[in-house]
């Protein structure tokens, strides 16, 4: 279990604990937590469960998949720690992860 802190454009503040085994986007759907779209239900094929990952967890996320790269394409404001959250594993190494979410998901 990791609690993982959604920051809404708005800069409201979801915290919620997700099962390890789920994915970020996962974790925010099953919590309703609003700003995650998901339209392709965590196929890596729609960019709407685009996030921005904190500077101090990069590390820890990894980095982008060549799929996750080329989906990016398709999303706005992509910044150099853009992720599908779809595509971020949860376990306990993510024991307090911060992601933010953009404006919008189109
Ligand atoms: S849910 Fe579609 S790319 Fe992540």
């Amino acid at each position: 279990m990791a609690k993982i802190t959604y920051i809404q454009h708005s800069g409201a503040e979801h915290v919620v604990d997700v099962q390890a085994g789920l994915s970020a986007m996962e974790g925010a759907v099953k919590n309703n937590v609003p700003g995650i779209d998901a339209d392709c239900g965590g196929a890596a094929a729609c960019a709407t469960c685009h996030v921005y990952v904190d500077e101090s967890w990069l590390a820890q996320t990894g980095g982008r998949t060549a799929m996750e790269e080329s989906m990016l394409d398709f999303a706005e404001a992509v910044e150099p720690n853009s992720r599908l959250s779809c595509q971020i594993k949860v376990s306990d190494v993510l024991v307090g992860l911060v992601v933010r979410l953009p404006e919008n998901q189109h």
